[in-house]
C-alpha cells in the first residue's frame, strides 16, 4: 500500500461535463482518490470540438478548478493536481490550439476515439499531432470494438509513437475483456491505467484495486509511466509486438 499512484484521466471537476455535478461530488471523489493512495491527478473534462472552443473550454475549466483548488487548500489535501482534457477525436484536431488541451506543462494529450465506428483519418491525425511535438495518449483503448476485433490497429498506432491507456474498470470487470487487456500488456500495447472516475455511485475512483490485479512488473511500469507523463518527461516504452490471428484468436 506504500506506492503512490497518479491518475491521468478523471472527471472530478464540478459542473463541466458528465462527471461530478457539484463541489460536494468532487470532494467525495477526491477523498476516494486519496484513500486509494493517489498523489497526483490530471483533471480531464471532456472536450468536444463541435460543442465549444478551446478558449471557452479553458475558461470553464478554470472556474471549475478554482472550486476544487479551494476545497483542497481548505482541507489541506496532500495532492498534486494539474489540468488537462479528454479530447474527442476529430480530424481538425491538428488545427486547434493543442497547448490548451494538453496536460498542463507537458506535451501529452489525451484523445478519445468514437466507440460506435472506426473513424477515418486516425493515422493521419495522430501523425500530425506528433509532428507538432505532442504525444497522443489514446483513452480507454478497451472500449473500441474495432480495436478489440483487430488489435493490429493498436499496434500500428503505438508503433508510430502513440501511448495507450486502459481504464481500471476494464480490468476489474474481469471476463474476456480483462483477459484481452492482459494480452495487450504482454504485447506492450498499453502503457497507462487510469480511473476515468465520474461519480461515486456509478464510476468511482478505483485505481488501487486495479493496480493490485496487475502483475508486479506491469504495475511498476504503469506507475512509472504515469509519473513521467504527469511530470512531462519523455520516456521510451518497450517495443510493441504485433498480434497475429491464428486458429480463431489473437496471439
Ligand atoms: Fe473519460
Amino acid at each position: 500500500m506504500s506506492r503512490s499512484l497518479v491518475d491521468l484521466h478523471c472527471h472530478i471537476l464540478p459542473g463541466i461535463d458528465d462527471g461530478a455535478k457539484t463541489i460536494e461530488d468532487s470532494a467525495a471523489l477526491l477523498q476516494q482518490e486519496l484513500k486509494d493512495g493517489v498523489a497526483g491527478i490530471v483533471f480531464t473534462p471532456h472536450f468536444y470540438y463541435e460543442r465549444t472552443t478551446p478558449a471557452l473550454f479553458v475558461e470553464n475549466r478554470k472556474q471549475a478548478f478554482r472550486q476544487v483548488a479551494n476545497y483542497a487548500k481548505q482541507n489541506k489535501l496532500p495532492l498534486a493536481a494539474k489540468l488537462g482534457a479528454e479530447v474527442y477525436f476529430t480530424r481538425v484536431l491538428p488545427t486547434l490550439e493543442l497547448s490548451h488541451l494538453a496536460f498542463a506543462g507537458t506535451r501529452y494529450i489525451l484523445i478519445e476515439l468514437p466507440t460506435t465506428h472506426h473513424p477515418g483519418g486516425i493515422e493521419d491525425t495522430l501523425f500530425e499531432i506528433c509532428q507538432q511535438g505532442y504525444t497522443p495518449i489514446l483513452a480507454h483503448v478497451e472500449r473500441y470494438p474495432y480495436v478489440t476485433e483487430d488489435p493490429t490497429l493498436l499496434y500500428n498506432w503505438v508503433s508510430s509513437g502513440v501511448l495507450a491507456q486502459i481504464n481500471a474498470s476494464g480490468l476489474l470487470r474481469g471476463g474476456p475483456g480483462a483477459r484481452l487487456l492482459h494480452k495487450y500488456m504482454g504485447w506492450n500495447l498499453v502503457h497507462l491505467i487510469c480511473s476515468d472516475a465520474h461519480s461515486m455511485a456509478h464510476r468511482p475512483p478505483n485505481l488501487r484495486a486495479a493496480y493490485d490485479l496487475l502483475p508486479q512488473a506491469v504495475a511498476h511500469d504503469f506507475s512509472r509511466n504515469a509519473v513521467n507523463v504527469f511530470l512531462g518527461r519523455d520516456f521510451t516504452p518497450p517495443e510493441p509486438q504485433k498480434p497475429v490471428y491464428r486458429l480463431g484468436r489473437w496471439v
